[in-house]
């Protein structure tokens, strides 16, 4: 059984709806301003002629900024009585103490109030045809059932509840329920492993979770239910899983396991919201760093809300009534600040992708945008590079004539697949917003149009900052580059309210990964390039991160299961760039001594060991073996060299010097050759 219920005026005429809502509801009224049409939620700040100003503003003095607009934005239960205490070289971010507030009351219970008939979901299954759509009153029935239901089964106030599902409905109401009674959700990607799924669950210390018996993608079935099996078996705290049904096929059920829809059927629609603080927990979310251990880094209630909110109205120029189209997963953060949060924060209709782009054949998107009658799609590079070679007839073929907007983000979007992306699929009108961010800024930094709907863009480029975000670039020697035209670390010199607060249960890694390498100033790990123009281009990673069809991997943490196998001695994993996926993994192997093993089988082994430990994805393309690794004296691998030599690219080898013994650069370039 899977969920569409039937029901919407049963909650808005209940007596909590309109006890509780009345003393949500309390938003302060607006001021006359200049800017008011362009952004209502800034009507506050007398004396700010334009967006030009405002946008200065938003940096210049930033508390009246926010202050105004998580006024005007967000429904508080109690108003904050602090706009920010942040220091960033102690890692200490904190935004509208005092403040309390329900981020399920923000994206369900004030537009239910208003139209409970507006779809909040339309969720675009595998089987192409077959959407299903949810009203915000049926998504908030959902929601408080589930809620309820947690709450029965002793779930607290300051849980961690672990999501293993696709993107779906129940999903969202999972995330929604969870942020209702005040626990914290993680979701994990359902393409991750079982041991990749433990790992988090136990970092996070979850004692539910919640599944589906089976996941359908691509028109492919995977077992969802087996992979949480198999998880929890090496997680001790795990004391419940609840399981919806997403396919007809039962699965075994044990003793610790409970049938979530049927369950949910049984509780009451009505679910009293837990008042939060402003910096209490909303969610973990894992993503990888550049050592072999995934971080938890975390989001809390209110900045993090506003800040979605207030990026997928303005970077998107979305506008009420607008059907929005983001087709990442909800594993991702994008799933999270603009499949969900944003758009249910801002009454829109969000689309939920559970499907690729490829199935049933290549014109997935565009067929389902014609369906939809999509009006911004926000989608990512890798896809949009892939379909590009399946030519314009499966764009062609259906009308796209809605679309408004059409978004980029999670890596670089080279100038082809920009310029297809424009021309074919926006037929040249729709302007295409790059979008720059990250799991750890927790909305978009970077883009385009932030503040004008009508300013110039170029290809391939992120451009101009959001409001209240302050972008440097920072030298070698740590210094803040003042020119234009130049290139360095991309830091952010101010806090913003979306901005994650610390990870989980290492606040430490904190403050050593984003605020010591350029104390003051929180560095994202990305090199950009600043124009002649003051426009930002991202240049990619500075760090051992890489990033594959816009997952992104610790090349660490393939290193690290590569070296689990018996019979490697070490091993080196880098990027190398691919026409589709944007980055390849390619992994040198060194064998220990007197290994004898033919070196297909080996491969063969070493990527089932990748994709059973953390995903396919993070399986390398290339695995070359290797007599020994480039290192320095003091024993180093090159890994610079090592990503030279994976882009042909010898000239640029530089200085090899400080290396041990020049000899096993030679040895890795007729390895490489060899291999291609
Ligand atoms: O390197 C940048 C790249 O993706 C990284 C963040 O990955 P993640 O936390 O998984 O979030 C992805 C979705 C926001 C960044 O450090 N990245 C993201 N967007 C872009 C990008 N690189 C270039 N251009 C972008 N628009």
């Amino acid at each position: 059984m899977w969920l569409p219920c039937g029901c919407t005026s049963k909650y808005v005429a209940s007596s909590f709806a309109r006890r509780t809502l009345a003393s949500y509801l309390h938003v302060s009224g607006r001021s006359r301003c200049n800017v008011a049409a362009f952004m209502p939620e800034a009507a506050g700040l007398e004396g700010v002629s334009g967006r030009a100003a405002l946008r200065e503003l938003s940096v210049s003095n930033s508390e009246s900024f926010w202050a105004a607009v998580a006024r005007h934005r967000l429904c508080w239960s109690t108003p904050f009585h602090t706009v920010q205490d942040c220091d960033l070289s102690r890692g200490k971010i904190k935004w509208f103490e005092g403040g309390k507030l329900n981020v399920s009351v923000n994206c369900l219970d004030r537009h239910v109030h208003t139209c409970p008939e507006r779809v909040a979901l339309i969720w675009e299954r595998d089987e192409r045809g077959s959407e299903m759509k949810y009203t915000y009153g049926e998504l908030l029935e959902m929601t408080c059932r589930l809620g309820n239901l947690l709450r029965r089964h002793s779930v607290k106030r300051g849980d961690c509840v672990t999501i293993y599902m696709p993107t779906c409905p129940l999903a969202v109401a999972s995330m929604l329920a969870c942020a209702r009674i005040g626990a914290a959700h993680n979701v994990v990607f359902a393409g991750f492993s079982a041991d990749a799924l433990a790992e988090r669950i136990r970092d996070a210390q979850s004692s539910t979770v919640i599944t589906v018996n089976q996941g359908v993608r691509g028109g492919k079935v995977t077992e969802l239910k087996k992979t949480v099996d198999t998880a929890v078996q090496s997680c001790p705290t795990v004391k419940q899983v609840f399981v919806a049904m997403r396919t007809d096929n039962p699965v075994t059920m044990t003793a610790r396991d409970i049938a979530m829809e049927e369950e949910m059927l049984k509780e009451d629609v009505v679910c009293e919201p837990a008042v939060m603080n402003s910096e209490d927990v909303l969610f973990l979310l894992y993503t990888s760093g550049s050592t072999g251990k995934p971080k938890g880094l975390v989001h809390t209630q209110a900045g993090y809300l506003l800040y979605a909110a207030l990026t997928h109205r303005y970077v998107f120029s979305y506008h009420d009534g607008d059907v929005f189209g983001c087709v990442a997963d909800i594993g991702w953060i994008t799933g999270h600040s603009y499949v969900v949060y944003g758009p249910l924060a801002n009454g829109a209709t969000t689309v939920l992708f559970e499907s690729t782009p490829i199935y049933p054949d290549p014109g997935r998107y565009w067929d389902m945008v014609e369906r939809l009658k999509i009006n911004q799609f926000y989608g990512a590079p890798t896809a949009i590079r892939l379909l590009l070679k399946y030519g314009d007839q499966w764009v062609n073929k259906y009308d796209r004539s809605t679309l408004k907007t059409l978004g980029s983000v999670g890596e670089p979007i080279n100038t082809e697949a920009w310029e297809w992306y424009h021309r074919v699929v926006g037929d040249g009108r729709c302007p295409v917003v790059d979008t720059w961010w990250q799991t750890e800024t927790g909305g978009i930094c970077i883009a385009p149009r932030p503040s004008d709907p009508d300013a110039e863009i170029v290809p391939g480029m992120a451009m101009r900052p959001f409001f209240g975000i302050n972008p440097v670039l920072m030298d070698t020697e740590g210094e803040v580059l003042t020119s234009n035209n130049t290139s360095g670390a991309l830091c952010m010199a101010q806090p913003w309210p979306g901005m994650a607060r610390t990870i989980h249960n290492n606040h430490q890694r904190f403050i050593d990964t984003y605020f010591q390498p350029y104390p003051g100033y929180f560095f994202t790990g990305d090199g950009a390039y600043r124009s002649e123009e003051g426009y930002y281009q991202i240049t990619g990673r500075l760090d051992d991160v890489i990033n594959v069809s816009g997952h992104r991997i610790g090349t660490a943490e393939i290193e690290d299961v590569v070296n689990q196998c018996p019979a490697v001695a070490e091993s080196a994993v880098v990027g190398y760039t691919h026409s589709i996926k944007g980055q390849g993994v390619y992994a040198f192997v060194v064998l220990k001594k007197g290994i004898d093993v033919q070196e297909a089988d080996l491969s063969r082994q070493l990527n089932g060991m990748v994709s059973e430990k953390i995903a396919k994805y993070a399986s390398p393309d290339f695995i070359q073996f290797a007599k020994r690794l480039p290192k320095t004296r003091s024993g180093k691998i090159m890994r610079r060299v090592l990503r030279k030599v994976v882009e042909s690219d010898l000239e640029g080898l530089g200085d090899l010097s400080t290396l041990d013994d020049p000899a096993a650069v030679q040895e890795i370039i007729q390895g490489h050759e060899k291999l291609l």
